[in-house]
């Protein structure tokens, strides 16, 4: 029976049965501002205080911005960088020369960025987010080919990992797509009109879990001053 781990999250938990499988790849996908970063953090502020080693990679934040941000959450990073059961790993995924008035975009992060997989073992790996990684990518199949290999890099050391994904605003689908048919799980962010249209309410739904019973439920959730909170069904008042 494979152990089940906390997403930091009671909420999501619950409709999780728990939490994800040891050595699975969750996805979380949702708009900008939906919460991706701040769930990330939560997640592995979770898992350091499971005695985890974490390898946490962003190709959209600085380490300053991260542990500065972390701290008005009260997840406070520093003392694990220290003691090394925290690595965060900062990625520029396009670097721009600018000679005169010619402008020069350069990249190695396709390249980059499963070699640092391949040298890196963790309990837990985090990548915020995987959208930069597949915008470099030339075509689907690209896209799919080296999703495919990364996630090879990330199972092969029987880490278990969380990678955010971008998706267009109101949509279930993540950008580029890929990433919902190797995941192991897929769990979306949304954002809809309250009732009263007076407002847009943050929602929460497990679009898949392999190999587990989960929750159908759409849940209505918030980002708060101690991070992302689940609701019980009982908030949900939505547009639909
Ligand atoms: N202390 C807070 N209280 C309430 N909402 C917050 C707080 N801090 C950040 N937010 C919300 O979180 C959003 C950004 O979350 P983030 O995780 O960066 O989103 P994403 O990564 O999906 O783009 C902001 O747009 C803001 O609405
Ligand atoms: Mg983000």
């Amino acid at each position: 029976m494979r152990s089940i781990n906390t997403t930091g999250i009671n909420g999501l938990d619950e409709m999780l049965h728990g939490g994800v499988p040891d050595a699975s790849i969750t996805s979380i996908v949702g708009p900008t501002g939906s919460g991706k970063t701040i769930m990330s953090l939560q997640f592995l502020h979770a898992n350091l205080l499971q005695g985890k080693k974490c390898l946490y990679i962003s190709a959209a934040h600085t380490l300053e911005e991260l542990v500065t941000n972390s701290l008005k959450f009260g997840w406070d990073f520093a003392p694990y960088i220290e003691n090394q059961m925290l690595i965060v790993k900062t990625f520029e995924p396009v670097s721009i020369i600018c000679l005169g008035t010619e402008v020069t975009l350069t990249s190695k992060y396709l390249d980059e960025l499963p070699e640092y997989l391949h040298s890196h073992t963790a309990d837990v790996v985090i990548l915020d987010s995987i959208t930069e990684f597949l915008m470099l990518c030339k075509n689907d199949i690209e896209r799919r080919a080296r999703i495919l290999n990364m996630f090879q890099l990330i199972k092969g050391k029987g880490s278990n990992a969380l990678i955010t994904a971008e998706s267009d605003t109101n949509t279930n689908k993540s950008t580029f797509g890929t990433i919902e048919f190797v995941a192991d799980g897929i769990i979306s962010l949304r954002r809809v009109q309250s009732k009263d249209l007076a407002e847009l309410i943050h929602i929460i739904r497990i679009i898949k879990m392999r190999w587990m019973k989960h929750s159908r439920e759409i849940r209505q959730y918030d980002i708060t001053d101690t991070g992302i909170e689940v609701y019980s069904k009982y908030h949900v008042m939505l547009q639909m």
